[in-house]
């Protein structure tokens, strides 16, 4: 990449009344490159820019470069200015990654059946960069200061509009915050529930990584509630005390059983009953192919389901954008705790994204996307059927991940480290459970995530995976 103009900023502190600057330039130069905070090939300013900085004159500079360059720590490219040299034998300071060296290694990675990625080569990055650049051509300069610590009004209208529309919300733009994701939401939702005197949360088990440890880090109490071929068990979260319970109930992660409708109306009574909370994790709901859309929850008892939506499914992970449909009595408390850790979203990402809903994009990307998932998902389970004979995969309706379940008798663990050893990543469901060793006694199983994975792949990593099955199953 080539520097706009006169070369990068450098810190480097003179004192004009000591002696020779020159020196004192060179050895503040020399210590940062030895200890690496200038790394190799990184760019020096110009010399005349840098005589500015300093209040020096250029030749005071110009020596100082040549010092250094016939030491062997500069080296100058003819238009490309001066850099520092490549440097073999120093050592690299702590924490510090010298660029282009390689990371810690690892084995490589064929097939990577990961849970929870999107089909990263579809991200619409064509629309985002119009929606930005519009963003930045219309967004009045006025909003570039500090924003309303609930999110961009805009988006939040687009964002109620589009959840009554797709989700059969019920929300205002009143209720919307908006966030950096779905963890960040969460994070600030329980911050607010435990002031609100929550001190207990259900979680689905098997469920999501991490909410065990993010809820006992906002310090409530988690406890699990079992998860069947109908969605949570409400009566167990009516015997676990717990008044706030966090769920996945269009496609239950990991197992993807959608909620079922006697269950999503026993649970909306469980609310009443202790005068409860939901909180709805709507992660990937836009994706269904074989069965009616299931509304969201929210739509269903406002006043006591928080939702959280999250463009990390819908269009990338890297976004960092979401936002929360929030019952009136808890809104000032979300906001309060978003302004209080970190403002939020940038305002330019949030015009876009409101851009690139309101003109229908988002919903093209959507419904060009649904299409490549829909394909891999009959190849996977194409492929599966032929390996492992029918019935094995389960909530293959809708999103981006499955459950494969294996043979009685082999254990998951084992599989999944024996795929890996070949080059296939892919999780066992016991890593999706409350506490390890709670699977004991359920039939072992394998996540698979296919959204970010071709059909070619999806069939190569199935077949390594029955390889591996069978090898386990005869030993
Ligand atoms: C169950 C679940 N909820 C929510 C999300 C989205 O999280 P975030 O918006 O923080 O990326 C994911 C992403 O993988 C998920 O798997």
């Amino acid at each position: 990449m080539t520097w706009v103009h006169g070369g990068p900023d450098l810190l480097v502190a003179l004192d004009h009344g000591g002696a020779r600057l020159g020196s004192q330039i060179q050895d503040q130069l020399r210590a940062a490159i030895r200890e690496r905070r200038l790394a190799p090939g990184e760019r020096l300013p110009s010399t005349r820019r840098l005589a500015g900085l300093l209040g020096v004159s250029r030749g005071t500079v110009v020596d100082v470069y040549e010092q250094l360059s016939a030491e062997g720590y500069l080296e100058s490219v003819v238009g490309s200015g001066t850099r520092v040299a490549a440097m073999p034998s120093a050592a690299p300071a702590r924490g510090v990654r010298v660029a282009g060296a390689p990371a810690a290694a690892s084995a490589p990675i064929a097939v990577d059946f990961e849970y929870g990625v999107p089909d990263l080569g579809s991200v619409p990055l064509a629309d985002w960069s119009w929606a930005v650049s519009e963003a930045t051509r219309t967004l009045p300069t006025a909003q570039l200061g500090d924003e309303d610590p609930a999110g961009s009004r805009h988006l939040r209208e687009v964002v109620s509009a589009y959840h009554r529309r797709v989700r059969a919300g019920c929300a205002g733009g009143d209720d919307v915050v908006v966030v950096s994701g779905f963890r960040q939401g969460l994070t600030f939702a329980l911050a607010t529930l435990a002031r609100h005197g929550v001190s207990r949360l259900g979680l689905e088990d098997p469920g999501p990584r991490d909410h065990g440890l993010i809820a006992r880090r906002a310090g409530l109490d988690a406890v699990p509630v079992a998860v069947d071929e109908h969605g949570v068990d409400v009566g167990r979260l009516r015997a676990s005390g717990a008044r706030a319970v966090l769920l996945t109930p269009a496609h239950q992660c990991p197992t993807g059983v959608a909620l079922a409708p006697a269950r999503r109306r026993e649970l909306i009574a469980w609310a009443e009953e202790v005068d409860g909370v939901i909180l709805e994790d709507d992660y990937d709901a836009e994706f269904r192919y074989d069965r009616q859309p299931v509304g969201s929850l929210q739509g269903l008892d406002p006043d006591r389901v928080i939702a959280l939506g999250s463009v990390s499914k819908t269009l990338a992970p890297a976004l960092r954008l979401g936002w929360m449909l929030v019952p009136p009595r808890f809104v000032a408390g979300i906001v309060e705790e978003k302004r209080l850790s970190s403002r939020g979203a940038p305002a330019l990402d949030q015009e876009a994204l409101a851009l690139l809903m309101e003109t229908g994009r988002f919903d093209r990307h959507l419904r060009r996307v649904r299409e490549i998932y829909r394909t891999r998902r009959d190849a996977l389970a194409a492929e599966v059927e032929r390996a492992f004979g029918p019935g094995r995969l389960r909530g293959l309706e809708a999103g981006c991940h499955t459950l494969l379940a294996l043979p009685g008798g082999v254990s998951e663990r084992a599989v999944a480290a024996g795929a890996a050893a070949s080059g296939v990543r892919v999780s066992p469901l016991g890593d999706y459970r409350f506490e390890a060793g709670s699977a004991d006694g359920v039939p072992p199983a394998l996540v698979l995530g296919f959204g970010n994975v071709d059909e070619e792949r999806i069939r190569r990593g199935i077949r390594i995976i029955a390889d591996v099955v069978a090898r386990e199953g005869a030993g």
